[in-house]
């Protein structure tokens, strides 16, 4: 399970500014995200997926809140198989993707983004689309180590707005938090 990192503290920061309504917080790994979301009064709901198992069950075991549901899901997967969530769109979705390249020789879940470390938030944005309301906010970690350029063309042709909230330096990388929307 993907502890808390300068990453997740970055997120965490603009979740408490952004976060509002029925909430999707997307690879929630220790939950922190979905937590820090849950403690706003102007969040009512919060939906925490993930697709480690372990990590739902360390969320399910030690956090408890009214506000949280944990699920394991493949992305969007879940809302869009199971008959519980039909028609269920988020108000705010959070996501800390893993977006480093594949390493062949070591397989990480909280790390592999694909081939060349986008692939999945590419993904992960053309699932979204189904779940957005009109004034819906995605709040997502990026890392220059990773083709900005290309997220940011990727974003472009799919008629998305970027506005970056925060960057830091952190030893050879540079984070960044974006705010997304339509
Ligand atoms: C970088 S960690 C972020 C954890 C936490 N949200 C935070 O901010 O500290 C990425 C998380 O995404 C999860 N994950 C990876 N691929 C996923 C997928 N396809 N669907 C849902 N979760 C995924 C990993 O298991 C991991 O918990």
């Amino acid at each position: 399970m993907y502890e808390p990192r300068e990453d997740s503290l970055m997120l965490a920061e603009q979740v408490k500014k952004y976060a509002k309504g029925v909430v999707l917080d997307i690879g929630t790994g220790s939950g922190i995200q979905a937590m820090t979301a849950a403690k706003l009064k102007k969040v009512v709901k919060v939906y925490a997926v993930d697709i480690d198992k372990e990590a739902v069950d360390y969320c399910k075991n030690n956090i408890n809140d009214k506000k949280v549901v944990f699920l394991k899901s493949d992305l969007f997967k879940i809302f869009r198989v199971d008959k519980r969530f039909s028609n269920l769109k988020f108000d705010t979705i959070i996501f800390n993707p893993p977006y480093l390249p594949d390493d062949p020789k070591l397989k990480d879940l909280a790390l592999d983004g694909g081939k060349e470390g986008y692939e999945l938030i590419c993904r992960f944005l053309n699932e979204a689309e189904k779940f957005l309301k009109p004034n819906t906010k995605i709040l997502m970690v990026f890392s220059s180590l990773t083709g900005k350029e290309k997220l940011e063309k990727y974003l472009l042709k799919k008629r998305f707005r970027l506005i970056e909230l925060n960057k830091q330096r952190i030893f050879f990388e540079e984070l960044y938090v974006y705010l997304i929307d339509k």
